[in-house]
């Protein structure tokens, strides 16, 4: 069944029935405030935490079932009594016409019922905490019509989790005031965790909800608006016309707002209402009174509008397959933005975190960076600022309190050298390196600095053999008893090591450091072959070792016999050479391919194994176990590319969520963005999508769609043109800035090959040499329009290497 479809212009994902699979959510956000709202307007928002600083209530189980709690527009036909919602939500009510739009930054839900035509628009403002729904009811029924209207929602106030594990108890911390067309919401005890002193706080914010329409009556005690023994489908207030004008201290509260109108035929009622949380009282009576009208609402959206015009069009590609431009001008971009801002903290499946992931903030940085630097700086430095003096780095952070554990994952210290590495390449700016960032236990050292302690923290956790140790696991969480004691090893990370030593190794050289790159590159080549002395299964990389010594992702092993990421990254680190190279990513088609792309090991554990930890537990087929996890997907994108290989656009198409999305009701997830992971073939559910929007694929995917398929990638020397393409475009164009210039690039492919640079020209003159394809930086403001012709003899021709998976387009 076919629930939805994109806008003509691909800017909007538009949804025709309440009854989607599961609820498909969108994230408006600023960066700072934001919104998680369903199709029907269900889920809840937060500033700046979703674990610490929560507005409104939702509940995961809820959330993905019931999509319930959510913000409500319930109508009263005041002479018939008949009451529905505009959202469709919570009543249910049946409804003429219906239809939900995701924009970016905005959701539109419209609906037709009983004649009359409700919409709302919810956005959240470019600069301000706040969220704003733009409300209109138009009377379509040709007669005239007297209407009450209520709009709700449920304040969670503060810690997400006080309120969802000890409701009653937190509830009688709560303090409600009303005043002119506004509830103001407090929380006398901010349940904070990990806070070592003072737990005893208020919450620091007054949460608010201001409506722009002359208020018949109000409700902030959940129990007068919805009833004892009722539900939000047919609350008590609503139900008689009437809230109550009560308050809650001390008890479960809302806001729930009460106005009338009466509608002449065609006559039109819009109004706002405006949600947030500041400090200060003043601040909300400001707000709201800013976003009060309609008009300045509709002024905010069109600059919000404007805004996404412009972040969208600064990279932009046109080629021959419409999913490809969609999800790399629009969707995949826009995702990126999201897992940007907010990594892992929030969705509609998990949530009750004030977390930001170390490694994950680190990759999330790199699907910003091609569009606006400057930002993805800001956050590498505040990566660096979570390092240890001795190199170490937390694993996380609470950004309220900026605490978080330093665990033994042996892979965090790498994840921002390869950060910096992507920014200098991007920008150019080798001054960067000389940055002076504080440690996070003290003291500072310029950026510089931060890198070379990361690399040499790394290359000092190794195993008697050399190996690099495993720890607390590596970027698979889930590996997380393998190292435990100080002894497995992870080839991963050694991979990992091995490629940021050599891309270090660059780095140290373009700023003069000859001595230090030198020593990168004795210390990667020393690591290199240690790896292929020790870690070669046959046929593949074998994954690790535990503290056991028992070897693990090998042919010897009945489960996880072979993981996919000992072997991409054996390829992006230019570990594996030569027939190995090949060899081993023809091991991953061979083993690991299924008709949604390839696993992330296979087959998936059956049995808990406690030497190898929690991925044995997550049943079969979920999670990371056995799944197509799409982050490393996207990896292998990257190392099919890397070797020339045809599969590369072939895997991103297979993995797409655009793809899956015309499976809705097998995949089920949202067909807009990427998925975390797909269920594998050892689960019941193999194809199911799970837990979108918040995954490192989102970034990954989009570079390697950018820098990999279309082959336009920041090098320090230039801009790279190096595509992979399939061999039936007859080419493609990238428009994109880069260090301070817009190049304009048109590739050509009239032999149809794969990949293989013939001729570039730049601005009409014909280029020569090795590195004609690597077009310099003008940083000049202008146009550089730079026209590049694939084949000739040394092109790569489509020989036909497809996958066990068929494309299940
Ligand atoms: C989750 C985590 C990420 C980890 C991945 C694989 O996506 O957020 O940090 O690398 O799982 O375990």
């Amino acid at each position: 069944m076919k629930y939805g479809t994109f806008s003509p212009d691909g800017r909007e994902f538009v949804i025709s029935t309440p009854l989607t699979p599961r609820p498909w959510a969108n994230y408006l956000t600023n960066g700072r405030y934001c919104a998680l709202v369903s199709h029907t307007g269900g889920g809840y928002s937060f500033v700046d935490s979703s674990g610490y600083n929560r507005l409104t209530r939702a509940h995961p189980a809820g959330m993905v079932l019931e999509d319930r709690p959510g913000r409500y527009v319930y109508v009263r036909d005041e002479d018939s009594g008949r009451v529905w919602g505009v959202n469709w939500q919570p009543v249910q009510a049946p409804y003429e016409e219906w239809e939900a739009r995701h924009g970016q930054g905005y959701t539109v839900i419209r609906s037709l019922n009983d004649g009359i035509a409700g919409e709302i628009t919810f956005f959240v403002p470019l600069d301000d905490p706040v969220e704003v729904w733009l409300v209109r009811l138009v009377n379509r029924s040709g007669r005239p019509r007297r209407l009450s209207f209520f709009t709700y929602l449920e304040w969670a106030l503060g810690s997400y989790g006080f309120d969802l594990l000890e409701t009653s108890f937190a509830n009688l911390f709560k303090t409600v005031t009303y005043q002119d067309g506004m509830i103001l919401a407090g929380m006398r005890l901010w349940n904070v965790g990990h806070r070592p002193a003072k737990p005893h706080l208020p919450w620091p914010l007054l949460a608010f909800k201001a409506v722009g329409f002359p208020v018949v009556s109000f409700d902030a005690l959940r129990e007068r608006f919805v009833g004892v023994y009722r539900s939000l489908a047919n609350p008590a207030a609503v139900e008689t016309g009437r809230c109550s004008n009560s308050l809650a201290d001390g008890q479960d509260c809302v806001a729930a707002f009460h106005g009338r109108v009466e509608l002449p035929p065609e006559g039109e009622h819009a109004f706002t209402v405006v949600v947030g949380a500041v400090p200060v009282r003043d601040e909300a009576v400001r707000l709201a009174g800013k976003y009060r009208s309609p008009g300045a609402a509709e002024a905010e959206l069109a600059r919000l509008r404007a805004w996404w015009d412009d972040y969208l069009g600064r990279v932009w590609v046109d080629t021959p397959d419409p999913d490809f431009n969609l999800s790399v001008n629009i969707w995949n971009k826009y995702q990126c933005w999201v897992t940007f801002n907010w990594a892992r903290m929030a969705s509609y499946y998990i949530g009750g975190g004030s977390i930001v992931g170390f490694r994950d903030s680190s990759q999330d940085l790199l699907g910003v960076l091609p569009i606006e630097p400057e930002w993805a700086r800001r956050k590498v430095v505040t990566m660096w600022r979570h390092q240890f003096r001795d190199g170490g780095t937390l694993h996380n952070w609470d950004p309220i309190t900026d605490l978080g554990p330093r665990t033994g994952h042996s892979d965090d210290a790498l994840w921002p050298v390869l950060a910096t590495i992507a920014y200098v390449r991007e920008t150019g700016d080798l001054g960067f390196l000389d940055e002076v960032v504080p440690y996070y236990d003290g003291g500072e050292g310029t950026v510089y600095e931060h890198l070379q302690r990361s690399l040499a923290f790394t290359l000092g956790r190794r195993s008697e053999r050399g190996l690099t140790l495993m720890g607390e696991a590596d970027w698979n969480d889930g590996l997380d008893q393998v190292g435990i004691e100080g002894r497995g090893e992870s080839v991963m990370t050694s991979e990992f090591l091995c490629w940021m030593l050599r891309e270090a190794a660059e780095l140290c050289r373009a700023r003069g450091d000859e001595a230090q790159a030198r020593a990168y590159e004795e210390a990667y080549a020393e690591l290199s072959e240690l790896i292929n002395a020790l870690c070669w299964d046959g046929e593949w990389y074998w994954r690790g070792t535990t503290d056991h010594g028992e070897v693990f992702g090998s042919r010897r092993n009945r489960y996880g016999r072979i993981y996919i990421n000992a072997q991409t990254w054996a390829v992006l680190s230019g570990v594996a050479r030569g027939e190995r190279a090949y060899r081993c990513l023809d091991a991953v088609r061979d083993h690991l391919d299924t008709p949604y792309g390839p696993c992330i090991f296979l087959p998936a554990y059956r049995e808990v194994d406690d030497h190898l930890g929690i991925i044995t537990m997550f049943t079969p087929g979920v999670k990371e176990n056995g799944t197509i996890f799409n982050h490393p997907v996207s990896w292998c994108i990257i190392a099919e590319a890397i070797l020339r290989r045809e599969r590369a656009f072939e895997l991103w198409k297979r993995s797409s969520f655009l793809t899956h999305g015309r499976h809705p009701d097998r995949y089920k997830a949202e067909p807009y963005v990427y998925s975390e992971y797909v269920h594998g073939p050892d689960s019941p559910f193999f194809g199911q999508g799970e837990f979108a929007w918040i995954t490192g694929t989102a970034a990954w995917m989009f570079r390697a769609c950018l820098d990999w398929i279309l082959g336009v990638r920041p090098e320090l020397g230039g801009l790279r043109v190096d595509p992979v393409i399939p061999s039936d475009w007859s080419g493609f164009r990238v428009r994109r800035r880069f260090r301070g210039a817009t190049y304009d690039i048109g590739v050509a492919n009239p032999e149809h090959v794969v990949a293989g640079v013939r001729e570039v020209r730049v601005d009409g003159q014909v280029r020569v040499g090795p590195d004609a394809n690597l077009i310099p930086a003008f940083a000049d403001g202008r146009l550089h329009r730079v026209e590049v012709v694939l084949g000739g003899p040394g092109a790569v021709r489509p020989v036909g290497l497809a996958g066990k998976g068929t494309a299940a387009t």
